[in-house]
């Protein structure tokens, strides 16, 4: 494989860019990018299971999207519309308001990343509710403005030498099935995960200053946690009585990733307020949240608004976007695409030992690497190997929570590429195995 243009680029790119942007994994630069496939600087053809990172569920440059964007930019690039209207801003807030599953009225507002949502719907709960506490996950990941910088519950030192946070946002534990901390399985428990939670509402966090609860309903940098529904369910009935708004962050989740159209479809659960982002504008920068009307009317006039919002051109390539997961099938192509990938990586689990769990819904899958099954202790060293040995083998792998490798590719890949990726991950894995790596891509391989 050829590197010398990549090369050139990351060390340009070291001299002039800042690293609090990023978590390099290994050199490649992207020059072009079709459907499920990523050819670099050098010309080298990759396979992609990363769809920069869970945005590219209808693929990359897919030609309705495309078209849409070009057709649009030819008439209209911006107008603010903190101030004017335009058609496909309220063509695109009936679609997404109307896909949401909240029943009634909804309103929606508009921004450019899960960040910004997230700090939008924050701004929200509280206006609405008149309180200030919120609640939220050990583990999730809502982004990195301020408000979801504070909510988010993971991370090595993102949040060291910028304090304060902001006020009253409250963590507790989410579940993590795999590694239960009390040794218990999801069949049996009796959630001991939410006993601090029910303390606390009990004695020092009054519930009626609590304005909204923020979670993944499927946590995903922390390595795809899924909780048990039954823990969705008592979150709800400890929540709902004090007017507590559920608030979900379908950022990573949303829009067919997990096999359904929502994450919170694998829950009996009734959300207030949907955050997206990430995918919503199939590469275009779009976020937005949608949730029930009266949610909306305690935000003041300018309270979220963004010179450079809803734009025209990213409001037409989600149009597309919506109308190509609908057309294509690409809900149900997730589910099933990923039903068929997980049961191959179940089987090199059979070979592997350092494989301890492969986990996950649709095309939203972690294979869990640990030193040994008995402790279920991390394996970082093994996710950075195998994904640096994937790359020089052109597949596109990465991991999250330092060693969940990370499957979310394109909703539409070929199952053609689905078996080469397959074949690449196993040949990898024997290499691994067999201590064929070398240390040194430790230093290069940063990931998180
Ligand atoms: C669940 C979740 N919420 C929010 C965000 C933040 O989104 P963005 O990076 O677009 O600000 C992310 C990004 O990874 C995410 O995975």
């Amino acid at each position: 494989m050829k590197t010398g243009q990549c090369e050139k680029l990351v060390k340009k790119d070291q001299q002039y860019l800042t690293e609090a942007a990023r978590a390099p994994y290994y050199p490649l630069g992207v020059r072009t990018a079709k459907g499920s496939i990523v050819t670099d600087l050098d010309g080298n053809d990759f396979i992609d299971l990363l769809g920069s990172a869970a945005v590219m569920n209808v693929g990359h440059n897919h030609p309705r999207v495309v078209r849409a964007i070009k057709q649009q930019a030819e008439v209209l690039i911006q107008y603010t519309t903190a101030y004017m209207y335009h058609e496909p801003l309220g063509d695109f807030a009936e679609v997404i308001t109307q896909l949401t599953p909240i029943a009634g009225d909804k309103k929606v507002i508009f921004g450019f990343s899960g960040s910004d949502a997230t700090d939008g719907a924050i701004k929200l709960v509280r206006s609405y509710t008149r309180r200030e506490k919120i609640i939220a996950f050990e583990g999730s990941y809502h982004g990195t403005t301020y408000g979801a910088l504070t909510l988010t519950g993971i991370g090595d030192g993102m949040k060291k030498n910028i304090g304060p946070m902001l006020p009253g946002v409250h963590h507790f534990e989410y579940p993590n099935c795999y590694r239960c901390p009390y040794g218990d399985h999801p069949d049996t428990c009796s959630l001991p995960c939410l006993r601090a939670m029910e303390e606390a509402l009990k004695t020092w966090l009054d519930p009626q200053t609590v304005a909204g609860v923020f979670l993944e309903p499927i946590e995903g940098d922390a390595g795809i946690l899924k909780p048990p529904k039954k823990w969705m369910r008592r979150l709800e009935e400890l929540l709902r009585p004090h007017g507590i708004v559920l608030v979900v962050d379908e950022v990573q989740t949303g829009l067919g990733r997990t096999g359904k159209w929502f994450g919170s479809d694998h829950f009996e659960v009734q959300p207030d307020l949907f955050i997206y982002g990430k995918s919503l504008g199939a590469g275009m920068p779009l976020s937005a949240v949608v949730g029930r009307r009266e949610i909306f009317e305690g935000l003041r006039t300018l309270g979220h608004a963004f010179t450079n919002g809803s734009n025209p051109v990213v409001m037409a390539a989600a149009m597309e976007n919506i109308a190509v997961i609908k057309e294509e099938n690409l809900v149900e192509r997730s589910r099933i695409q990923g039903e068929y990938f997980k049961k191959e990586l179940l089987k090199l689990k059979n070979d592997f030992e350092f494989i301890g769990d492969v986990r996950g819904d649709g095309l939203s899958i972690g294979v869990d690497l640990v030193m040994d099954r008995e402790t279920r202790t991390p394996n970082g060293t093994a996710a950075k190997k195998i994904a640096y040995r994937a790359w020089e083998k052109q597949l596109i792998l990465t991991f999250f929570a330092g060693n969940v490798l990370r499957i979310q590719p394109p909703l539409n890949i070929e199952r053609s590429l689905v078996d080469q990726a397959l074949s690449i991950m196993e040949k990898t894995f024997r290499e691994f195995s067999r201590d064929e790596i070398p240390d040194e891509v430790l230093k290069i391989s940063k990931g998180w």
